[in-house]
């Protein structure tokens, strides 16, 4: 059997390492060993993703979260180095662009093993984003790089980065089809069991180019707050918000009807209130192809976004948080639709493809 050493430290990470640890342990040729970081650690950002997903406990959890993200990363290179040579994988796989994504990539370029980059290829072409200079260097020190959509293999390209390239599909895109309907079926929140599906909207903030700002992380408040005059707005809030708005004087703005700011929602919980959503309004990654993959129209509070094919396809526009009127747009594209011409994330067998090609390179 051979062995693959997966690191994951961050909620988005959990979904993706779901599907294809189960693929992996299906196909009967692989020994995984899960190492989790530590980068989030609220039960309500990491047990409850272990528990829904039915993802394997890890095997090292080095508890590292907190400071700079040279401090974060160097503190989980330092911890990763025993344990990649103790395990000695054939492989080591990262998914995505957080720090633990670093601090795996760079632990195993130094010790000569190869690595697998899921979600590979992806940029924004800001490299004052921490996520982009993550997956920049880890995609520049991979072997096998999984790529979700053609984009992101012209991306690579343009770097030069040729072999190795797989085009396999979004692996959150296998998730959604997976989770989705059990969470439709079985898992609305209680809050949104007294919300009426399609008049409510889904917010969710924690990027930060817009905690960090108060000028942005203002204008974002107040037009939540507008907007829950009219429709009610739900905001499941990440740690990292929750502290800003404490820390900048914002929190109480959000008291009033119409606004439900709630805890991280589980995975399930937050499929399900996706797809009942009238709109999404958000900055993340995964919920700006969540709301696609649901049919739900979606405002990036961004200047970037690494999925512009949503963009072009007219299910998401990128607003522009200091300069345009954020609730006049969101007015307008509540029951907006894009094209649904072509599908640019697969057939929702990401996982597996990603074993085979795994399973290739290790009986070369
Ligand atoms: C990280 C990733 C980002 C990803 C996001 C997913 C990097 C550089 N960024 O950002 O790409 O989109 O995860 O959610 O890796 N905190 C808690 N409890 C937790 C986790 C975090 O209180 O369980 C607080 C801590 O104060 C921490 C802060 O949130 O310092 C930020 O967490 P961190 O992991 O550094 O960055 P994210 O904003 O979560
Ligand atoms: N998510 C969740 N509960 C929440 C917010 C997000 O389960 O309260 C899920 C979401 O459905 C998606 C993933 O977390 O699958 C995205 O994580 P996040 O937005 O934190 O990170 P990003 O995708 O921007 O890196």
């Amino acid at each position: 059997m051979k062995k693959i050493l997966t690191i994951v430290g961050a909620r988005p990470q959990f979904v993706k390492a779901a599907m294809l640890s189960n693929a992996l342990c299906t196909s009967g040729c692989f020994n995984e060993v899960i190492v989790h970081t530590g980068q989030h650690y609220d039960p309500s950002m990491s047990d409850v993703f272990f528990r829904q997903l039915s993802i394997p406990a890890p095997a090292h959890a080095l508890g590292i979260a907190g400071g700079g993200h040279g401090e974060m990363t160097g503190r989980m290179l330092c911890a990763l180095e025993p344990v990649m040579l103790k395990e000695e994988p054939d492989f080591v796989l990262v998914y995505g662009d957080t720090n633990s994504t670093i601090a795996g990539s760079l632990a195993a370029a130094k010790l000569h093993i190869p690595i697998a980059h899921v979600e590979a290829g992806l940029r924004s072409y800001n490299r004052h984003m921490p996520e982009e200079v993550n997956r920049i260097l880890t995609d520049h020190m991979s072997e096998l790089l999984f790529c979700p959509t053609e984009n992101a293999v012209q991306n690579l390209k343009k770097e030069g980065i040729v072999s190795g390239v797989h085009l396999v599909g979004d692996i959150m895109f296998d998730a959604a089809l997976h989770f989705g309907q059990i969470a439709k079926d079985s898992f609305k929140s209680e809050l949104q069991q007294q919300l009426a599906a399609g008049e409510y909207i889904l917010a969710t903030i924690h990027r930060q180019e817009n905690t960090d700002n108060p000028h942005k992380l203002a204008a974002i408040v107040h037009a939540l707050t507008k907007l829950s005059q009219e429709i009610p707005v739900v905001f499941p809030l990440h740690p990292r918000t929750r502290d800003r708005l404490t820390e900048m004087g914002f929190g109480d703005l959000l008291r009033c009807r119409g606004m439900y700011v709630i805890e991280p929602l589980g995975y399930l919980e937050m499929l399900a209130i996706e797809q009942g959503a009238a709109l999404i309004i958000t900055d993340s990654g995964g919920v700006q192809k969540e709301a696609y993959f649901f049919q739900v129209p979606c405002l990036t509070l961004r200047d970037q976004t690494e999925w512009g094919e949503l963009v072009d396809m007219g299910w998401n526009r990128l607003v522009d948080v200091l300069n345009d009127d954020i609730v006049d747009v969101c007015r307008n594209s509540i029951g907006s639709r894009g094209s649904n011409n072509f599908s640019p994330y697969g057939r929702g067998d990401s996982a597996q493809e990603i074993v085979k090609h795994i399973s290739a390179e290790l009986s070369k």
